[in-house]
C-alpha cells in the first residue's frame, strides 16, 4: 500500500483558508467540503484531517496526525513536544497585555495582584514569572475582552492582530511579549517513508514561498554596462543577456528580492536601463 503523510490542518478560523491556500499552491489536489472532516489528495500521497486548532499539536505529538499546520502560539501553550520544520510566515499575530483605556500601566509590575484573564495560561504564566510578577490567572477559552467590563478581570492576555476587537472593546495593548506565524510541525519519530513525503512537501511550499519574495525582471541595456549588472544583483545566477537587434543593446533577464527592487531600479536607470519589465514569479527553484 502506498504510504500516505497525514496532515493536520484548522477546520475553520484564522489559519484554514491559509493552510489549505499554501498546500493548494504547491499543486496538491484535495476536495474540502466543509463538514468532511478527512480527505485525500488526488495527486500527492497526503491525507487531511480537519481539527480545532488548538487540538493539532497534540495529535501530531500523539502520531495520530504526521504533520500540521498551526500557530506557534497553540504549539508552546499546548506544551505538546513536536518538530516544528518550517515557519510558514502567514496568520502573523501577537500576544498582548491589554487594559482599560482609563486603567494607568506603567510596566508589566503594574499586574501584582491584578486577575488577568486569558485563553493562554502557560505563555502568560512563563512571562510573568521571568517578570517576577504574581498575578491571579483566569483561564477562559473564548470572547476573552470582554472580562474586564463584566468584572471577571482587571486586565486581559489575548492574540492581537490588528486590534481592532481590542478597540472595539474599550481596552488598550500595554504589552506585547510574544510573537507568532503559522508553523508547520511534524511528529518527531517520523518514519524515514513519511519523511521523504515530507521532504518533497516542504520543497514545494519553499519554492511556492521564494517566489513571493521576487520578481522577474527583463531590461534593455546598453552592452558595455552588461558587466556591471552582477554588481547590481549580487548573490544570484549571472542574469541571461541576449543581444538585440539594435547594435551596442543587450536584452537581460534576471529574478530581483521584492524588497530591493526600488533600489535596483534606480541603480539600473542610472546605469541607462530602458523598457524595464516586471513580472511575478509563481515558483522558484533555486
Ligand atoms: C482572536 C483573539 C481576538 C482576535 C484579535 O480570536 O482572541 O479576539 O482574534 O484579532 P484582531 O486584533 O484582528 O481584532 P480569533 O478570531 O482567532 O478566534 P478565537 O476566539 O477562536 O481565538
Amino acid at each position: 500500500m502506498e504510504e500516505l503523510l497525514r496532515i493536520a490542518i484548522q477546520k475553520g478560523g484564522r489559519l484554514s483558508e491559509k493552510s489549505q491556500a499554501i498546500i493548494e499552491s504547491c499543486g496538491i489536489d484535495f476536495a474540502y467540503g466543509g463538514r468532511v472532516l478527512k480527505a485525500k489528495a488526488t495527486n500527492f500521497p497526503l491525507e487531511f484531517i480537519f481539527l480545532r486548532d488548538d487540538d493539532i499539536p497534540g495529535y501530531v505529538a500523539d502520531g495520530i496526525a504526521d504533520i500540521g499546520i498551526v500557530g506557534k502560539n497553540t504549539i508552546d501553550e499546548e506544551g505538546v513536544i513536536v518538530e516544528e520544520v518550517r515557519d510558514l510566515g502567514f496568520s502573523k499575530c501577537r500576544l498582548s497585555i491589554a487594559v482599560p483605556r482609563d486603567m494607568e500601566y506603567t510596566s508589566v509590575k503594574s499586574l501584582e495582584g491584578k486577575r488577568i484573564a486569558t485563553s493562554y495560561p502557560r505563555i502568560l504564566g512563563e512571562y510573568l514569572q521571568s517578570e517576577g510578577v504574581t498575578a491571579d490567572i483566569h483561564t477562559i477559552t473564548g470572547s476573552v475582552e470582554i472580562a474586564p467590563t463584566i468584572g471577571l478581570a482587571d486586565a486581559i492576555c489575548d492574540i492581537v492582530s490588528t486590534g481592532s476587537t481590542l478597540l472595539s472593546n474599550g481596552l488598550k495593548e500595554v504589552d506585547s511579549f510574544y510573537f507568532s506565524s503559522a508553523r508547520m510541525i511534524a511528529n518527531p519519530e517520523l518514519s524515514a517513508e513519511k519523511r521523504v513525503i515530507l521532504h518533497k512537501l516542504l520543497m514545494r511550499i519553499e519554492a511556492v514561498q521564494k517566489a513571493k519574495n521576487f520578481k522577474y525582471i527583463i531590461f534593455n541595456l546598453p552592452t558595455q554596462y552588461v558587466d556591471q549588472v552582477s554588481n547590481i544583483f549580487p548573490g544570484l545566477e549571472s542574469p541571461t543577456v541576449t543581444p538585440l537587434v539594435e547594435k551596442g543593446w543587450s536584452s537581460v533577464q534576471t529574478v530581483v528580492e521584492e524588497s530591493k527592487f526600488w533600489d535596483t531600479l534606480e541603480q539600473l536607470k542610472a546605469l541607462g536601463a530602458q523598457g524595464v519589465l516586471v513580472t511575478p514569479i509563481e515558483k522558484f527553484v533555486e
